[in-house]
Formats: C-alpha cells, structure tokens, sequence
C-alpha cells in the first residue's frame, strides 16, 4: 500500500480532531528523539529546520537522512523548512529534496505577501511540494525569553486576510498569528491564545489545514481546544532545545568523554518531550 502524504494526514486529521507536531531539530540527537519518539507511539510526524538549523545542518544532508528513515523505515515522517523569508532560499531548500516548506512573508504587507507566496505556488507546485503560507506576524524565537513579546493587534492574523490569502494563493496550510509566540517567557509568561479568532479564521478558510507555531509552552487546554477548532499541526522548538542542552550539561559534568556514552541521555530527555507533546496532540496510533 502506498504511504499516506503530507496532505493526507492533515484531511484525516482534521476530520478526527487531533494534530501532527513539527518537531524542530539541530542536530542527529534531537533527529534520533523525535523519530524514537514517533515510532514508538506510531504516530506521523514533521522535523523542521529553522534557517539557522538547516544551515548548520546543510540542507542536502537533513533531507537525505529524513528522507532515508522515511524509506527505509516505511514510516510517514516528513521534512519541512521553517519560515523560509526568500525565493531562493525554498528553492534551494525544494531542490535539496524537502518535501514541505514555509514561506513567511509575515513581514511584507498582505499584497505583496499574497504576490510572492503565488510565486512560490507555482515552483512548488510543479516540485509536488506542500507549501504552508503564513498571515499575520508570529513574534520571539526559540529561546527562554527575558520577556514575552508584546504582540499588537496589527500582528494578528485577521480572519478576512486570512480567507482573501487563502483564496489568492492556493496554499496547501496557513500559520496564524492567535496571541502565540516563539519561545519561552523566563517568568513562565505563556502565550494567551485568542481561541475566538481561531474560530472565526477557521470559518473564513474553509477546510485548509491551519497551523499554529510556538507550540512550546502553550498550556495542553488551549492546544486541545486549538486542535477542536481546526489546527492540524503544531509547531515545537524551544521546549526540545531546553531539554537537550539541560541534560547535556548533566551529562557532560560526570567528566565522561565518549560522546556515543553521555549522548543518549540528551536523546531521552528530547524524546520524553516528543512523547508528551504526541499524547496531547492525539497523534498516537494514526499511521
Ligand atoms: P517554539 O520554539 O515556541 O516551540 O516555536 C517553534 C516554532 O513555531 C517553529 O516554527
């Protein structure tokens, strides 16, 4: 039989109301845990590259090892680039076998941001490549944060772009800006997710899958409640970068040496999260 894509994941998902996590990954640990992780709870998932990520990675090695444990494996794990801002940039990143990316044109205002995604439409569409799209600005980064950032009412995504962008485009998936940030507040001030809009963006987009980053240190309510209101996917960075690093240097203060010895302590600290983050997404036993 053949295996399930991308776009099929997110149709049965939307309809049983669970989501797929993107697990961002930096390095062969955090690309071990998550695939543990998955395999285990046989659930599909997406690893992502940020643009930082994928250059220490080199797009071409990331997307053959993905695309390797895919095939190998039989196993419905799948590569995306995260906020790609440029043309050439995804291209590069296509041409390296990705078989998903993120445009974000969050910076351009909503014309030019609907001009260059239709662009992009048509390279990755004729690549047979899932293109997400993005409306609204999706503050912070993958870091523990001074502070949470001050999202103003101009970075949220508007239902009525979102729908206009949706029409315009023809992109396959839509990241929203809903109150969620990149990051973690060092007070543990968490992201306050405007579930109202959710709903009103869902109603203004029909049944294209929808999308929410800065997944990490949202409260397991509003993600299920995002999940009951259209989310078919979540992105998660921050919380497996803390969890790696915590335990690396846990691991690494015994005076060890053998990396092969001390590494796979970090992989169980970063798969225990995946793990955590499946059950509440509702991914479990979906292949
Ligand atoms: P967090 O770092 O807040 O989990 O966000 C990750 C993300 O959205 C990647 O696009």
């Amino acid at each position: 039989m053949p295996m399930r894509g991308l776009k099929d994941y997110f149709k049965k998902a939307e309809k049983e109301k669970w989501a797929m996590g993107q697990f961002n990954v930096s390095n062969l640990e955090g690309l071990k845990a998550v695939f543990q992780a998955a395999r285990s709870l046989k659930s599909p998932v997406i690893v992502g590259t940020s643009e930082g990520e994928g250059s220490y990675w080199g797009l071409k090695e990331i997307s053959h090892l993905v695309n390797f444990l895919s095939k190998e494996y039989r196993f419905p794990i799948f590569l995306n680039l995260d906020h790609g801002k440029t043309f050439d940039y995804i291209k590069e990143a296509i041409d390296a076998g990705y078989p998903a990316v993120h445009f974000d044109g969050s910076r351009m205002d909503l014309k030019e941001n609907i001009n260059k995604t239709r662009e992009i439409v048509r390279y990755s569409e004729k690549k047979g490549v899932f293109l997400e799209g993005e409306v609204g600005s999706i503050l912070g980064s993958s870091a523990i944060l001074d502070k949470a950032p001050q999202i103003r009412a101009e970075d949220l995504t508007r239902p009525e772009d979102a729908g206009l962008f949706s029409q315009e485009t023809k992109v396959k998936s839509l990241a929203v800006s809903i109150g969620n940030f990149h990051g973690v507040g060092k007070s543990g001030d968490g992201p306050k997710i405007d579930l109202q809009r959710l709903k009103e963006i869902k109603e203004t987009v029909g049944n294209l899958p929808l999308v929410l980053h800065g997944g990490s240190g949202i409260p397991e309510d509003d993600l299920k409640s995002a999940i009951q209101l259209g989310v078919v996917k979540i992105n998660i960075n921050t919380e497996l970068r803390s969890a790696f690093t915590l335990a690396l240097r846990e691991a690494v203060s015994s005076g060890e040496i053998a990396p092969y010895k001390y590494l796979p302590e970090t992989i169980q600290a970063v798969q225990k999260v995946v793990e955590e983050k499946i059950r509440i997404f509702g991914s479990i036993n979906k292949i």
